[in-house]
C-alpha cells in the first residue's frame, strides 16, 4: 500500500502552483482569440494614419499606405485627395494607379476602375472600397469609413 502525502504545506503549495499555471495557459488561448473576434482592438476603430508627403504630389499622383493592415491608395485630385482600397474585389491583387489615364487598374485579370473606384470592366464583382479622408492644416490623414 503507497503512503499519501499528509503534508499540508506541500499540498497546499502544488495546488497553487497547477491554479497559477492552468490561469497563465487559459490566457495564452484566450488573448489570441478575443483579439481574433474584436480586431478593431488592435488598431482602434477610428485610427487615421498620416499620409507621408501628401502635400508634396502633384494633382494625379498617389501614395500607398496601410490603414489597419489593408493596403489603400491615396489619390491627389484637382480638388484634394480621395482614398481606395488598393485591393482588387477580384481576387483580392493589388491595384495601381494610372495617373495618366486617371484610372485604377488590377495587374492580375485586367480589372478596371475609374477615378471614383467604380468598376469599367474587367471581372470585379465591385468598387474599390473607399476611405475617408482627412486634411488638417499641411497633414493629410486617411481613415476607415
Ligand atoms: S484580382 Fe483583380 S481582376 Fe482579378
Amino acid at each position: 500500500m503507497k503512503e499519501q502525502s499528509t503534508d499540508p504545506t506541500r499540498r497546499g503549495f502544488l495546488d497553487v502552483f497547477i491554479g497559477i499555471c492552468s490561469a497563465i495557459m487559459g490566457a495564452f488561448v484566450a488573448i489570441p482569440g478575443l483579439m481574433y473576434l474584436w480586431p478593431a482592438a488592435k488598431g482602434g476603430a477610428g485610427e487615421e494614419v498620416e499620409v507621408k508627403g501628401a502635400k508634396n504630389l502633384s494633382a494625379g499622383e498617389s501614395n500607398i499606405l496601410q490603414v489597419k493592415g489593408k493596403a489603400v491608395l491615396v489619390v491627389r485630385t484637382n480638388s484634394g485627395f480621395e482614398a481606395y482600397s488598393a485591393i482588387c474585389p477580384h481576387l483580392g491583387c493589388l491595384v495601381k494607379w494610372e495617373g495618366v489615364k486617371r484610372e485604377f487598374l488590377c495587374p492580375c485579370h485586367a480589372a478596371v476602375f475609374d477615378s471614383k473606384g467604380q468598376v469599367l470592366s474587367g471581372p470585379s464583382p465591385g468598387p474599390l472600397s473607399p476611405y475617408k479622408v482627412k486634411e488638417v492644416g499641411e497633414k493629410v490623414f486617411v481613415s476607415a469609413v
